[in-house]
């Protein structure tokens, strides 16, 4: 099986690297990804392969069966949408889409699902159960294209024993992937802080409540809910990214200040009390300085849960896809991912795909005006990810 898949993806190779450069010609927003889908919609006909469409607007469900349908079902997940980058890699595909770019490389995920799709297609009276590919939108904006899916039952009729899903990773050498079992991307919330004072001169200070001042303490006593109240096992990351006055000068005293930051940890209960505890502590903070603060919490991501033996059982097997040396360990990070909505339903798998070339001096990272890959990685990428989900069938 094996060596099929590798004759197939070496055969698809070139084809796959094409649909990659048109959707990375033609990026389209979070949630406004209407030609991606209809360009998906297109290769999928092409290929004979069954799907839905209409997702959430813009996703696509499609349906490979093998002999025994019902034996055993698995998703796997690819994102479709870009991000609000203009790209500056001077490429022949490069964006036509002003102020747009695949810089987040899901161009590249998409277009390995769907040569994924094609070789699995192909090999359907080899292998018993149901695949199902989820091409999602609205990854990279809240509140993430995955719940939207989940809520309008994309993990029911069939439901999915398990759900795979691959990420780019320039740090990573192409030719590896990158493994990583148990808890491995955070929770991200996004905090808007609003503190209120009264403006005025500044040099008549005791006249004013000072708005500047109730932030500055703000924000270092924020700090003792990372340091002193979260559990040490727990990693959680409070940042503020973003402070500003409404009006204030050298000599002025404005009458608000507003801040702009996130939280990130990896327990469910701890994030919930957190909340609370940022949440009183800032409103305390600024009425004993005689000022008020409205502190808001737009909720985004679960932290992603990578299913312990599926995910350890995976990394063998991609060690004897690719070799033991080129499928390696990944340490936690704390960025997020929507894919953590899947992963809270059923046992999930997400792993990283390197797609880097220091020679070739690819090594941009994501969400970079000059991100790129190197495309030899969709031959590993596609061939991968027919083998592990033809060896998560079986199991
Ligand atoms: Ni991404």
């Amino acid at each position: 099986m094996k060596a099929i898949i590798k004759r197939k993806a070496n055969q698809l190779h070139q084809q796959v690297v094409e649909w990659r450069r048109h959707i990375h010609a033609n990026p389209e927003l979070s949630f406004e990804e209407y030609e991606t889908s209809q360009y998906i919609a297109s290769i999928l006909t092409a290929l004979g392969i069954d799907y839905t469409d209409g997702w959430a607007k813009t996703g696509i469900v499609a349906v490979i069966k093998g002999k025994k349908p019902k034996k055993k079902v698995v998703a796997l997940r690819a994102d479709i949408d870009a991000l609000p980058i203009q790209e500056k890699n001077r490429v022949p595909y490069k964006s036509k889409n002003k102020g747009v770019m695949h810089a987040c490389g899901h161009d590249v995920h998409t277009a390995n699902m769907l040569g994924a799709a094609a070789i699995l297609h192909g090999l359907r009276d080899k292998f018993e159960g149901t695949v199902k590919i989820i091409f999602q939108p609205g990854e990279e904006k809240l509140p993430g294209g995955a719940s939207l899916m989940i809520k309008e039952g994309v993990l029911d009729n069939p439901k999915p024993d398990l759900i795979m899903a691959l990420h780019v990773h320039p740090p990573l050498e192409v030719g590896k992937v990158g493994f990583r079992p148990g808890v491995y991307m955070a929770s991200a919330d996004e905090l808007y802080v609003s503190i209120k004072g009264k403006g005025g001169h500044a040099a008549v200070p005791q006249n004013c409540i000072d708005p500047i001042l109730i932030s500055s303490h703000l924000i270092t006593a924020l700090q003792q809910v990372v340091s002193r109240r979260a559990n040490p096992n727990i990693p959680s990351v409070l940042s503020f990214g973003k402070i500003n006055s409404i009006g204030g000068a050298t000599n002025i005293i404005p009458n608000e200040v507003k801040l702009e930051g996130t939280f990130r940890t990896f327990d469910e209960a701890w994030r919930k009390q957190a909340h609370k505890i940022m949440k009183s502590t800032a409103e305390t903070l600024a009425a004993s300085m005689g000022g008020s603060c409205e502190f808001t919490i737009a909720k985004g991501y679960p932290f992603l849960l990578n299913n312990e033996s599926l995910t350890e059982q995976m990394h063998q097997e991609a060690k004897t896809y690719l070799g033991d040396e080129q499928a390696v360990s990944l340490p936690i990070r704390m960025t997020a991912e929507d894919f953590a909505f899947y992963s809270h339903q059923i046992p999930a798998c997400f792993f990283r795909l390197g797609t880097g070339n220091k020679k070739r001096r690819i090594t941009s990272h994501v969400h970079t005006d000059t991100f790129n890959i190197d495309e030899e990685a969709l031959l590993h990428s596609i061939g991968l990810t027919s083998w592990l989900t033809i060896q998560a069938l079986k199991s």
